[in-house]
């Protein structure tokens, strides 16, 4: 089966700082794929570039059977391809209900205009319901734990029916019932048919959640692999033990 994303030989340098080195790596259809590293080894880069925040010095991305390389997020997203930020990105100004309807597509005027077609009206309500947001939908996004604007953010990607989610982080800095829900989040998007690329420090919730895993040092993948086969693998232990 052909891989829903390929990235090959990427490359991002800042300066003299190769953040990203020839980095590639290829995502299957239905795979939950970790991304892991040390810290300042270059996910956060490489998903930059992957999504179109930044364009790669050299390399490739495919998505879905189509070059995407240095393509807009904004085009990746309605092709379906969406991604969260290591630091949620929601609209602090707009309740839950309107970061939510903006991310289907409707512009501010068109949400104060309460111009929305009844489907994604149900659409956004479906998912209040299935986050469990329905009681602080009228809430500022600014007025959220930093847990649930997390929660947010990744429903808000949902808006857009994409076929493949990149999350940065998406535990980091949450409490463990955030980090037991969000897992759960992902667990039934998967079901559904959702692919997912996750950059995640908890390994716990790494091991038990993806496969496969690969591991990015220096910018580059230096192993990719089943969850198990990732704890004794030399070349990882010396990236995380070496650094
Ligand atoms: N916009 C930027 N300008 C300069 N250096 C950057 C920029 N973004 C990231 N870096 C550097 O690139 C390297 C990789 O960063 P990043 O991709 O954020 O790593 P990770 O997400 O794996 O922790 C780090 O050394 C970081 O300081
Ligand atoms: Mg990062």
């Amino acid at each position: 089966m052909a891989a829903l994303l390929e990235v090959e030989g990427l490359a991002k340098t800042f300066g003299s700082l190769r953040a990203v080195d020839g980095a590639s790596l290829a995502v299957e259809p239905h795979s939950i794929t970790a991304l892991i590293g040390p810290n300042g080894s270059g996910k956060t880069t490489l998903f930059n570039l992957i999504t179109g925040y930044l364009s790669p010095d050299s390399g490739h991305v495919r998505f879905d059977g189509r070059d995407v390389t240095g393509a807009n997020p904004g085009r990746l997203y309605r092709r379906g391809l969406s991604r969260t930020f290591q630091q949620a990105r929601v609209f602090p100004q707009l309740t839950v209900q309107e970061n939510l309807t903006v991310a289907a597509g409707y512009s501010w005027a068109q949400l104060f205009g309460r111009r929305m077609s009844a489907a994604d009206r149900e659409r956004v309500a479906r998912l209040l319901e299935e986050f469990r947001m329905a009681h602080v939908a009228d809430l500022f996004a600014s007025e959220l734990s930093y847990g649930q604007r997390k929660l947010l953010e990744f429903a808000a990607v949902l808006m857009s029916s994409p076929k493949l989610v990149l999350l940065d982080e998406p535990t980091a800095g949450v409490n463990p019932v955030m980090i037991a829900t969000m897992e759960q989040h992902i667990r039934e998007r998967h079901a559904a048919g959702v692919t997912f690329l996750i950059v995640e420090h908890d390994m716990p919730v790494v091991m038990r959640l993806c496969d496969p895993v690969v591991v990015l040092d220096q910018g580059r993948e230096i192993f990719t692999g089943p969850p198990q086969a990732v704890q004794t693998n030399p070349l990882v232990l010396d990236a995380y033990l070496g650094a």
